[in-house]
């Protein structure tokens, strides 16, 4: 049996959700480039494109967020699981046991396209609570349920944050939502697919998808790029950095890299314009000056090996930049890729797809005479 190890270049399953040309950097959900979905579309919008194939008109978009504002208020034994988690927990591992808390009462859930249409906006709705509860157990601040306003995003962050949220702040966190909303099937889609294959509810099988999302090699980037900014700590300390640590000690340039892009990530630009736009304090600045410093030196050394930065370099600049702490970035990409999971599941299902059942090479013993230990 031929191994392909980290299932590189095996393809899992028919897509038309998400296209990617890893050579030219260009990406597209269901034929429409990123960059016009992140200037013209809300989440909401791109959510309904992501799940039934079309952007929604107005009577659609208005249904849709109605069901999704109708899954903000998280069930009470949801929230007093939150509040039972050790204070230090970090946001995705809230995550995590909060959707797995959600599957309790989904035995039996039937991937009929009524029962997506009528569970993926509750999802959505229970994630943006359960992100933002997270976010507020963090901080030691009492539990909000998001609460409708005109844009997910919006009612995202007033469940976060106490006081007014800039508009700025709303258009970055939708642009945001919009660029993590999915990616064809990395690690954690994948680990999506091979749950819901096994006809495990939705609930459980984004609650497996958040945990392959959750090592520094997948959704983990975004923090371990950010906390090598905060290491490197000033401009003048990025040449010495990058060569103690990446060119004598062969570190990885974390926010470096993908399987699939052979060049520019085409999302790594939209957030590092996003980036700029927001750094206006000098400690903003200082750090975009590092990360700036930083990329080229990583591009210099590493293009030719066609490794070239990811959205995952500049996306924790911007999250930070609206108020949100580094270990909250996995969390912030988990909350959007939600809806890539469920329509990857969804598709997965609708076409036909078998319960996902590899094989392994067997690479042990031959028979063994078995001895055990009191027979001896
Ligand atoms: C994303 C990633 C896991 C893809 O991995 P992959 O396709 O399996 O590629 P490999 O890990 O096999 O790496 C291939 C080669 O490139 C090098 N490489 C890959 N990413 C690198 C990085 N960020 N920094 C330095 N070298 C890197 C590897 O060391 C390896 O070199 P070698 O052939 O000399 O041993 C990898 O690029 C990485 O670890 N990046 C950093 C984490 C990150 O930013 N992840 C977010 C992805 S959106």
């Amino acid at each position: 049996m031929e191994i392909s190890n980290g299932l590189e270049d095996v393809c899992i399953k028919n897509t038309a959700l998400t296209f990617i040309d890893g050579e030219k950097g260009v990406l597209r959900y269901r034929g429409y480039g990123i960059k016009d979905l992140v200037e013209k579309c809300s989440y909401e919008e791109v959510s309904f494109l992501m799940l039934f194939g079309e952007l929604p008109d107005r009577k659609e978009l208005a249904q849709f967020t109605s069901d999704i504002q109708k899954g903000y208020a998280l069930p009470e034994f949801t929230r007093r699981v939150i509040s039972s988690l050790p204070d230090d927990s970090d946001a995705l591992s809230v995550f995590e046991t909060a959707f797995a808390s959600l599957s309790c009462g989904e035995d039996g859930f039937v991937w009929s396209r009524e029962n997506i249409a009528r569970k993926a906006p509750e999802a959505l709705g229970r994630a943006s609570a359960v992100v933002a509860a997270a976010f507020r157990h963090m901080v030691d601040k009492e539990m909000k349920m998001p609460v409708p306003t005109d844009s997910y995003a919006g009612s995202f962050l007033n469940a976060c944050f106490d006081g007014d949220v800039s508009r700025q702040s709303v258009t970055v966190m939708n642009r945001a939502l919009v660029l993590y909303a999915d990616h064809e099937v990395p690690a954690s889609t994948t680990a999506a697919i091979v749950s819901c294959s096994t006809l495990s509810d939705m609930y459980s099988s984004i609650a497996a998808a958040v945990a392959a999302l959750k090592g520094p090699l997948h959704g983990g980037a975004a923090e371990a790029a950010y906390a090598q900014f905060e290491d490197i700590g000033s401009p003048e300390n990025v040449d010495s950095w990058f060569q103690k640590n990446v060119v004598e000690g062969r570190r990885r340039l974390m926010g470096f890299g993908h399987r699939v892009y052979r060049t520019y990530d085409p999302r790594m630009a939209i957030f590092k314009s996003m980036a700029r736009e927001l750094s206006t304090s000098a400690e903003e600045k200082r750090t975009l000056e590092i990360a700036e410093k930083l990329e080229k030196l990583g591009v210099e050394r590493f293009s030719p090996k066609q490794i070239f930065p990811n959205t995952d370099f500049y996306s924790g600049t911007a999250f930070k930049c609206i108020g949100f702490p580094i270990h909250m970035f996995t969390a912030l990409f988990a909350l959007s890729r939600t809806v890539g999971w469920i329509a990857h599941m969804s598709e997965y299902i609708e076409n036909g797809g078998r319960i996902m059942r590899p094989r392994a090479n067997y690479t042990g013993h031959g028979p063994r005479v078995l001895q055990s230990a009191s027979q001896k």
